[in-house]
């Protein structure tokens, strides 16, 4: 069965929009990535304000060597630039980090500064997964 594994992304008001454009213009890399599944930007709407980031992968073996991977480091170059290091320079595959709630107040560039001030990664085992039965509902 398949693993899922959400970012919670903590983002400060008024900071949502600037988050979804960064995942508008996000580089499209995790798709060819082994054992990818699926990605999902989730906004909340209630019982939370913060963003979810759900994936679904093959196994964890998938999920780790993607942490590890160009495409991954590629992918998260900004959100890196913008924290001041590199999201998969944490090493041992370990999930980025937390975010670490000090980004630098208003420096904007052009991807106008950091989004999210904080993150913090769920893992999940898929135990039953249904969708609807037929082919545009997914
Ligand atoms: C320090 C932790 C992390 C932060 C602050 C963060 C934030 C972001 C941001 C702002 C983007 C949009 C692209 C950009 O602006 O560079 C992005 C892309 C993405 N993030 Fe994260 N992220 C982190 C770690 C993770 C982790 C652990 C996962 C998986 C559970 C994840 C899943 C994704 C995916 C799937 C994309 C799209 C990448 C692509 O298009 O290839 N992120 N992330």
């Amino acid at each position: 069965m398949s693993i899922v594994k959400f970012n919670v992304l903590t983002v400060p008001e008024g900071a949502g929009e600037k988050l979804e454009e960064r995942f508008a213009n996000r580089a499209g890399l995790v798709e060819g990535q082994p054992g990818f599944e699926e990605f999902q930007l989730l906004r909340p709407v209630e019982g939370t304000d913060r963003y979810l980031v759900y994936t679904r992968w093959r196994d964890e073996e998938s999920f780790r060597a993607w942490l590890e991977s160009q495409a991954f480091r590629r992918g998260h170059a900004q959100a890196a630039a913008d924290r001041g290091d590199a999201p998969a320079g944490h090493g041992h595959g370990a999930p980025a980090g937390h975010g670490h709630g000090d980004a630098p107040a208003g420096h904007g560039h052009e991807h106008g500064g950091p989004a999210a001030t904080d993150s913090e990664v769920w893992g999940f085992e898929v135990v039953q997964r249904v969708t609807a039965d037929r082919p545009d509902a997914d």
